[in-house]
């Protein structure tokens, strides 16, 4: 058997300024517009190990320390399966060689804070790498993608574009660096947690709702693509305000499509409303655009701003009642392979597993 070397990896978040809402492939998580996002520091990230063994009769899945059987815990389980089969034949790896994956958030997967991404992105980089398959970021990132869609797009660090492609495949829809992570450091991503609870509708689900049952949405695919210019023209001129006021409208935008869709999904709360206005009462008060909120499908509030304005928002966050915790996170520079894997970690049970199959 070729050995493949065991390997971790660790990925981030990331936060759309420009939104992905609505594909034209849901099998391949084909968007119809392009989007734009900022990949989130390590603060927040995942770590997956991954290990090929034939001392397994099928490929085996850890998450948070909980070994998943099929159907449960994550319904992007299928397409986790799906993409380790695909890099596996991609590889040339016999079928009698299994995959030991396991994966850990540092944040919970209740806090409201998307781990589909950041997950998709660590499993496919570790993949890339234990299988000696020598990827581009281009092709890791169309592996990301059927993951999970906004995975594409931690594949990268900095300020990231997602082309939507127009190939039926997909090879053309894949994520590129639009600015290093050093281009603008002082970007910030304020988050206002206002939920533990897990979304009531899955973002899988509310892209086919939006998409077709949407009047306003029908306007949105074109007018994304024109944001996605102009944001990037203040993204290269650093000019905050400009670029602010597109991240915000942006969110509006896509809020109000989900809200126009039948059966209407709401994903903000009160407190989200609150957050709102108590940043447009900031921005008032300053006379200019210096922080700009925007959701994700979810209540909980990204405020994205730059560093010397970080103390003034969180002070204007945490005057919001409501608001359960608040986390300052940075400009991250993607994932990266680590050394310390979570199957040497005695206290795991994926560590206590592998040391008692491998011995036998
Ligand atoms: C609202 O990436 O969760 O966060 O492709 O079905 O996995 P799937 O959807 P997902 O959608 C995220 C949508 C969003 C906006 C965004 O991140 O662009």
């Amino acid at each position: 058997m070729v050995e493949y070397e065991e390997r971790t990896a660790v990925a981030t978040p990331n936060i759309a300024l420009i939104k992905y809402w609505g594909r034209r492939d849901s099998a391949l998580n084909l968007p119809f517009n392009s989007s734009l996002s900022m990949t989130l520091d390590f603060s927040l990230r995942t770590k997956t190990s991954v290990l090929f063994t034939n001392k397994v009769r099928k490929d085996i899945f850890y998450l948070n320390h909980r070994q998943i059987s099929n159907g449960s815990v994550s319904e992007k389980i299928d397409n986790v399966r799906k993409v380790v089969k695909e890099m596996k034949e991609l590889a040339g790896v016999t079928e009698s060689v299994k995959a030991v994956i396991a994966s850990e958030n540092s944040f919970p997967m209740d806090s409201g804070i998307a781990s589909s991404a950041s997950g998709g992105a660590a499993l496919v980089y570790a993949l890339n790498s234990s299988l000696n398959l020598n990827l581009s970021s281009k092709e890791m990132s169309i592996f990301a993608r059927k993951i999970s869609g906004s995975a594409c797009r931690s594949v990268l660090g900095g300020i990231v574009k997602w082309n939507r492609g127009k190939r039926e495949d997909g090879l053309d829809s894949y994520a590129e660096e639009v600015l290093d992570y050093k281009g603008w450091e002082e970007l910030t991503d304020i988050i206002a947690i206002v939920s533990y609870r897990r979304k009531a509708i899955p973002s899988s689900v509310g892209h086919d709702i939006t998409s077709v049952t949407s009047p306003l949405y029908r306007i949105r695919p074109e007018l994304a693509e024109e944001s996605i210019k102009r944001a990037l023209k203040f993204i290269r001129d650093r000019d905050f305000e400009g670029l602010g006021e597109i991240i915000m409208r942006d969110s509006n935008n896509m809020h109000a499509a989900m809200l126009d869709s039948w059966p209407p999904i709401i994903y903000m709360n009160d407190t989200s409303i609150k957050v709102i206005h108590a940043i447009e009462r900031l921005n008032e008060s300053e006379g200019r655009i210096i922080a700009a909120y925007t959701f994700d499908a979810g209540p909980n509030a990204h405020v994205i701003t730059v560093r010397p304005q970080a103390e003034r928002v969180r002070k204007a966050l945490e005057s919001v009642r409501g608001v359960k915790k608040i986390l300052k996170v940075g400009v991250g520079q993607g994932p990266k392979l680590v050394e310390e894997s979570l199957f040497s970690n005695p206290r795991y049970p994926e560590s206590r597993f592998l040391r008692e199959i491998l011995a036998a």
